[in-house]
Order: structure tokens, then sequence, then C-alpha cells
């Protein structure tokens, strides 16, 4: 079951073991995380917003490698919401720079260490040398047998939803599908995170009680573990407490008895 680390060019090599008080054989397979806080990180330290978000980019680096190392199978985060485009231009330049300079710096690594990205969202609105390097990493890492790194980028689950349906629809007029047996199935298929299990754990950071237009369908049963670190502060003992957290929950899944939730039994 273990898989090399996952990340990154510096720190690769050693393997993090999991910590002593979890238990390996109930690790969330999916874990889902609102990375939120970054802009208020900057503020408290006289700052700009924007440097909240490079440091981000440490937190999130660390969170996938020790995801990675800890038996976690799936790690998707909120990098960038349909409403994100709202904030002022020069901090949307600087995420689509950040994103770019990111993928295209660690791109090496990821693929060394197996990871499979993906790039959850609506991606044609995004500048034309990012599209391309996310076409490039989904495509040069499809076949990686390591983590599964999904980053929502211009991702609304709303949106999301509404495209389903849509596509469900084209393939009913095409009398691919009869509209009264469209069921869950048929639905998830046509979401972007199609194929993938859904959320078992959900993380938000900077103490914020909302979904925020996540994952709305996969999070259905999510488990929810909100914590006030503000993410560039998420660290290793950060991840521990969460994981504590869920491990302590009992998952009935709308029944009456607990659900055995362990990726070692698929
Ligand atoms: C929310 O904090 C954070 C974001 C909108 C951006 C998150 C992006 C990263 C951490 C970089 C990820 C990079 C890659 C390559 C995937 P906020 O700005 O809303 O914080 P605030 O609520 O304190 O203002």
């Amino acid at each position: 079951m273990r898989r090399p680390s996952a990340i990154s060019s510096d720190f690769a090599k050693e393997v993090n073991p999991i910590p002593e008080g979890l238990d390996p054989l109930r690790m969330p397979q999916h874990l889902a995380i609102i990375m939120d806080g970054n802009g208020r990180w900057a503020k408290a330290k006289g700052l700009p917003r924007v440097m909240g978000h490079r440091a981000g980019v440490e937190a999130l680096k660390k969170t996938l490698r020790l995801s990675s190392d800890w038996g976690i199978n799936a790690l998707t985060v909120y990098a960038f919401s349909t409403e994100n485009w709202s904030r002022p231009q020069e901090e949307v330049n600087f995420l689509m720079s950040l994103f770019q300079n990111v993928l295209q710096r660690e791109l090496k690594s990821l693929k060394l260490e197996q990871v499979k990205i993906n790039f959850l969202g609506d991606l044609e609105p995004l500048p034309a040398g990012l599209k391309e390097l996310i076409q490039e990493a989904i495509d040069s890492t499809r076949n990686n047998k390591g983590i599964h790194f999904n980053v929502c980028t211009n991702y609304g689950g709303r949106r999301e939803l509404v495209l389903a349906a849509q596509r469900l629809a084209e393939r009913s007029i095409k009398g691919e599908l009869s509209p009264t047996m469209i069921d869950e199935n048929d639905f998830a298929s046509e979401l972007f995170t199609a194929g993938e299990v859904d959320p078992d754990l959900l993380i938000r950071t900077s103490g914020e009680r909302r979904i925020s237009n996540f994952l709305l369908w996969q999070l259905a049963y999510a488990e929810i573990h909100i914590t006030d670190v503000l993410w560039p502060d998420f660290g290793v003992s950060d991840l521990k407490n969460a994981l504590l957290d869920y491990q302590s929950r009992r998952r009935r899944f709308g029944g009456l008895e607990p659900v055995k939730t362990t990726h070692l039994d698929t």
C-alpha cells in the first residue's frame, strides 16, 4: 500500500511516518481541503495579500507530501473558485502566474513521485500559457500510480452540476439515455470528479463554517473538520488533528450502525 513520497524537489526522499495515535487502516481515501485564510495571514504580518498565497503554496506542498506518505489516495483542493474572478485584477493576475510558476517548477518532481494531477473546473477562461501547462501536467501524469492530486481551478459546485445536467440532457436527446433511467451513477459520471471516490473528509481552515460552492454533490457524506488555523500555517500537527478527529467519528451514512470505511477493504 505504501507509495513513494509525493512531493517535492528538495526533500522528497524521506517518507514521513504515520504519527502515533493515527490508525493507518482508517485513513480517509479522499481528502478535500478549502484552503482559506491566506489574505488574513498576510495582513496579520503586515504583508500584501498575495504573499499569503505564496505561503499557501508551501502549506499545500507539505500537505500533499504528508497525505501521500500517510496513505491517503486522493487530495482535492480549492485553489480558485468561479467567484474569485471578482477579486482585484492584480490579485487574480498574481494567482494565475502563481499557478503557472508552481506547476512549471514542480511538475518534474511530481512526475517522479508518481503523482497523478488533474485540474477540475472550467479551464477555458484561464490564460493560454497556464492552460497549456495544465494539459501537459494532466497528460504526462495520467498513468501515474501515486496520489491523485486534484486542483479545483475556476471551479464552482453549482456550475459543475449544471454542466452535468446539460450533458445528460444531450445524451438523452441523442437517445443514449432514457431520462427516467438517469441515476446517481450517471450523474456522478458527468462531474469533473468522475472516477474518483467521494471525499471522506473535508478540512476548512481559518474558522469559516461554509461549503462555499465546493464539491456540492461529492461532499454529501463527508465528515467536516474546521480549524481556526490560517492555511499558510497549516502543518503536520494540524493534519494529524484533522485525521484524529475524522477517525473519532462514527460514519453511519444515514443508517443506524456505523459503516466500516477503510480503503484497505476495497
Ligand atoms: C483563500 O484564501 C485562498 C485562495 C483563494 C487561493 C488558494 C491558492 C493557493 C494556496 C495556491 C495554490 C497553488 C497551486 C499551484 C494549486 P483567501 O485569500 O480567501 O484568504 P482570506 O479569506 O484571509 O482573505
